[in-house]
């Protein structure tokens, strides 16, 4: 059986660092507010000259560093993003040309937090299929042009940064104990799509619009709808939480991954948390906390690794991989 296994992954941040207090001068806010609410201390913040496109090609460059590949070696790039560079072109193939790359084909997935866990999911079966033997993954986001910095329940909340990973086939056995993609279910519900929303774009206001949210509404739905998603993914793949090595969840709310891990029975000390170094930065949050723990030595080959999310739509998913 062909699996998607990793061969590489890579990190781009923006230069600027906001920390909590910056914020005390811009609305009604507090750092003790913010860190308790959310877990969250700073977040980078994209100057003009940073974008979708060029933080998405640098995590590129660098997961196809850590490959030991260069751009010719790839074949799909899939970029997961609610904050392209321009309505279209994608920005999946704006970052194919700054690569290079002029074979293969990039198009752009839209499911806001939980692009990166669609994206990963779409690009396994591109690779099941037979459609594509190495593909870049990568979650890019730059949530700061799209937020009302008047608004202290959300402007607070977001930051800029992107992640990517680079999968390829490999024959497996069709075990567990394969390395690569093992399991995945992804879920949307239209229902819940003014709760978290973009109140702008092309076909309706013709303009780019701001991030609106009901935040309490958003979280009394989040450690459910993650909750079910996982354990649907543990059922498919046959395993237990205890089987697991680390936990990589959407990095939105320390008190959502705290219950979530708590009604799953992970332990804490299985679980990447860095939400008080990026803030949440959408469909980049979980590649970026996954180059965290690779750089830090937590995660390492072999290793059994779920990763979640869950946002706007609401859409939300799980996918299990061995490292
Ligand atoms: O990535 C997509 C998924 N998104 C999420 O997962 C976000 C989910 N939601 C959350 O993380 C939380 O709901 C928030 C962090 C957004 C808010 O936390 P909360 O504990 O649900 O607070 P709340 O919305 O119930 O607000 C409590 C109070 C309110 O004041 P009153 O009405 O009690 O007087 C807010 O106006 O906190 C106030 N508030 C703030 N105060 C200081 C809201 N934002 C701020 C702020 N600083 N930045």
């Amino acid at each position: 059986m062909i699996r998607s296994v990793v061969r590489g992954n890579g990190a781009a941040l923006p230069r600027r660092i906001m920390k909590n207090a910056d914020f005390e001068g811009m609305v009604e806010t507090s750092d003790e507010w913010i860190v308790q609410r959310t877990g969250i201390r700073q977040r980078h913040v994209a100057a003009d000259d940073e974008t979708t496109a060029s933080l998405g090609e640098a995590a590129a460059r660098a997961a196809l560093d850590s490959a030991g590949m260069t751009p010719a070696d790839i074949d799909l790039i899939i970029l997961a993003t609610s904050t392209p560079n321009n309505t279209f072109p994608a920005t999946a193939v704006e970052i194919q040309n700054r690569l290079g790359m002029h074979h293969g084909f990039a198009f752009d997935m839209q499911a806001v937090c939980s692009g990166f866990v669609y994206a990963v999911a779409t690009a396994d079966l591109y690779i099941r299929g037979g459609l594509a033997k190495r593909v870049l993954v990568i979650g890019s986001e730059t949530f700061s042009r799209i937020l009302d910095w008047s608004d202290r329940s959300t402007c607070v909340l977001f930051g800029d940064g992107a992640g990517a990973l680079v999968l390829e086939a490999e024959e497996g056995a069709g075990a567990i104990t394969d390395r690569g993609v093992l399991a995945a279910s992804l879920r949307s519900d239209g229902a819940h799509k003014d709760k978290l929303f973009v109140d702008g774009g092309p076909s309706t206001t013709g303009t780019v619009g701001h991030l609106r949210m009901e935040g309490r509404e958003v979280f009394k739905h989040a450690v459910g709808m993650i909750t079910d998603v996982i354990e649907a993914t543990f059922g498919e793949a046959g395993i237990t939480a205890q089987d697991l090595d680390w936990f990589v969840p959407h990095q939105a709310n320390k008190r959502i991954i705290d219950a979530s891990a708590k009604k799953l029975g992970i332990a804490e000390e299985k679980v990447v948390v860095t939400v008080d170094l990026h803030g949440n930065t959408s469909a980049a949050s979980v590649p970026l906390a996954l180059s965290v723990a690779v750089a830090d030595g937590r995660i390492k080959k072999g290793d059994l690794v779920l990763l979640e999310a869950m946002g706007g739509g609401f859409t939300w998913g799980a996918v299990l991989l061995r490292w």
